[in-house]
């Protein structure tokens, strides 16, 4: 009869192993990454699988515990891991095939939490992450042999873990003696491999068992900076959180954050320092939030728009404020956490996602590893929207990208009443058609302004202004209603049925709220958004015709904007191509959701480093057809496009 054959889930792969091979053992050989801290001693207790069909033999002392005294701190630790497996779990290290197999490797959910809002997407994203964590037990100096103490060290790391080749850290010399006294010659090591080419680094070391090691996912943007702490053995996300970018103070948008460089001596300093501030203060948050000392974060990475991405790596970002828009880096960045001042573990590595061109950064990258429209068949489109929108196109057989210039109205500048997301901003406006009177929703209060109570829950913060998403509803809504014309024009000939339309003179603006402050919606107010939509829709158009495609199948938007608008009044403003409604989705911080994965799992990383060099890269500004498809999206929502699928 042939071996037994173990099947592993989710990953689906499967092999045939002789009776007795421990099912640690067929998992590494079929390129399944089972977590271990102690190399197989069945004291760490990392190593659970979970049976679906089949028998494990029963737990068996290993021989490297089968000689340790009923009472010593290692029995206590291995007694402590059995009483820790639950439901079903076994210990790959010490259960061996006996018989077909179906084992589950358990994947935490990890969860995008959006910073901003609940809206969450769960995925499970499969662990290798670039930092593992090997015990050892060294052996003990030897006057006969006098090899030093790291070189033992290396000596048995080979041994039991075959690390070859192994770099040290430098910073870890000074006291790899003490560290190996401390634990009685039983040492954890931290060992980064993230290329498998290149040479393994011990890059940090403990006393005794160390059973927690956690990195970083940080989305740098213009306004605000997420971060999720992750624990790289369990692949659960302990902590998030986002806090705004100091950087604001040095300008609202990313040009003129350039302008502020490119005038002032030491503004490329100023910036670098207080990104990187800000990261360290995140840090600092996410860890005490969730009682992890930053020491143990062991490993990085961050995705960020190529201003940003340059700022935080210290790199002047002038040449990205003109054409031809160089990059000082495009590819992947690997450096260490200490190079760039982040309080973490000072052994601690850095990597930093590719970016795809001069406008379309590291974070386009992240939104495109975890959407991934090269993985699939359907056509794709991916949105993010910040002052510029960063825009991806494509499937399997080929992906394009670029970036349109939106500037800010979309976020809430440039509108005579706009503002930031925040309590008493207006969030979802609608206009009866009949009566022109408007209904208001504001974030922070859950109900409609015709609902009771309404007052009562605004009292607090008032009604402050216009947020991005009702921006796009309340011009919708206005187009709906007959209020503007197709050109965006306000229809001053209403004045007479609704004292809502208000006479400015030449043009006419629609009062939204009539409290402290008043809010209006003006002609101004009303162009800078049709500006900002047809840059966003020429840029798209561009890529389908790159594509030759006249639809798209399936729509993303990332970024917090994307999480607020309805698809709906985007599609009828003409934001975006004529697409199946269910079929547009809103993905919350897609770019932190990448650089999450980079983080996990350094497959990810090879993955979208393949794909960032195979995305062709559109510059609208050189394009003339840009132009053209700029004017046909001026209108409400086209002049030559329809839009049929808002029709059904
Ligand atoms: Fe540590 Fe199995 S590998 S308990």
């Amino acid at each position: 009869a042939s071996d037994p054959l173990v099947l592993f889930m989710p990953s689906g792969k499967r092999g045939n192993f002789p009776l007795g091979t421990p099912v640690i053992e067929a998992a590494r050989q079929l390129g399944v990454y089972v977590e271990s801290v102690c190399g197989g001693r069945a004291t760490c207790g990392r190593c659970q699988v979970v049976v679906q069909e089949g028998h494990f033999a029963k737990h068996k002392i290993t021989s490297s515990n089968s000689h340790i005294s009923p009472k010593g701190p290692k029995e206590e630790r291995y007694e402590r891991v059995r009483g820790l497996l639950a439901d079903g779990r076994r210990l790959s290290c010490s259960a061996t095939v006996q018989g077909d197999l179906v084992i589950d490797i358990p994947q935490e959910t990890v969860i995008n939490a959006q910073v901003i809002r609940k809206a969450a997407v769960n995925r499970i994203i499969e662990r290798n992450p670039a930092v593992q964590l090997c015990y050892v037990e060294v052996d003990q100096p030897d006057m006969h042999k006098p090899l030093g103490d790291l070189d033992r060290l290396k000596v048995v790391l080979e041994a039991d873990w075959g690390w070859k080749d192994l770099l040290v850290s430098q910073h870890l010399l000074p006291d790899v003696q003490k560290i190996l006294r401390k634990g009685e010659w039983g040492v954890t090591a931290a060992i980064h491999r993230d290329l498998e080419t290149s040479r393994p680094t011990l890059i940090a070391l403990w006393p005794g068992l160390k059973n927690e090691a956690y990195g970083i996912a940080c989305d740098i943007g213009s306004t605000t900076i997420a971060m999720h702490l992750v624990s790289l053995l369990s692949g659960r996300v302990v902590a998030s959180s986002g806090t705004s970018n100091p950087q604001i103070r040095f300008g609202e948008d990313l040009m003129s954050r350039v302008s502020y460089v490119m005038m002032n001596p030491d503004g490329r300093e100023a910036m670098t320092k207080a990104v990187r501030q800000a990261v360290n203060e995140l840090t600092a948050q996410v860890c005490a939030e969730s009682g992890v000392d930053r020491h143990d974060i062991l490993d990085t990475v961050f995705v960020a728009n190529p201003i940003m991405h340059h700022l935080f790596l210290g790199i002047d970002p002038t040449e990205l404020g003109q054409a031809p828009f160089a990059l000082a880096v495009s590819g992947e960045v690997h450096t260490w956490a200490s190079e760039i001042n982040l309080d973490v573990n000072v052994g601690a590595r850095v990597y930093i996602l590719p970016c795809i061109a001069g406008h379309v950064g590291a974070d386009a990258a992240g939104a495109t590893l975890s959407e991934g429209p090269y993985r699939q068949d359907k056509m794709m489109l991916l949105v993010d929207v910040g002052t510029n929108a960063e825009i991806v196109l494509g499937n399997r057989q080929r992906v394009v990208a670029a970036s349109s210039p939106t500037g800010p109205a979309f976020e809430g500048a440039e509108i005579s009443s706009g503002q930031r997301a925040a309590p008493g901003a207006i969030e979802r406006v609608r206009i009866d058609p009949a009566t022109l009177e408007p209904k208001i929703r504001v974030i922070g209060s859950d109900k409609w302004s015709d609902e009771e109570g309404f007052a009562e829950s605004v009292a607090a913060t008032g009604v402050t202004g216009i947020c991005g998403s009702a921006i796009i509803e309340v011009v919708a809504e206005m187009f709906l209603s007959g209020i503007i014309s197709e050109d965006g024009v306000v229809d001053g000939a209403l004045v007479e049925r609704s004292a809502r339309i208000l006479s400015n003179g030449r043009t006419f603006s629609y009062l939204l709220h009539d409290g402290s402050p008043r809010i209006t919606v003006t002609q101004n107010d009303i162009r800078a958004i049709q500006l900002a939509k047809s840059a966003l829709y020429a840029g798209v158009k561009l890529l389908m015709e790159k594509q030759g495609v006249d639809h798209v199948d399936t729509i993303r938007f990332a970024g917090a904007f994307g999480s607020f608008i309805d698809p709906k009044y985007a599609m009828v403003l003409g934001l975006i191509p004529d697409c199946d409604l269910a079929e547009v989705k809103a993905v919350g911080n897609a770019a932190g959701t990448g650089a999450l994965m980079a983080l996990l799992n350094r497959d990810h990383r090879r993955e979208i480093e393949s794909t960032v060099k195979q995305i062709e890269k559109i510059e609208t500004a050189l394009e003339p057809k840009f132009q053209e498809h700029f004017v046909y999206a001026m209108a409400l929502p086209n002049k030559v496009d329809s839009f049929p699928k808002l029709a059904e």
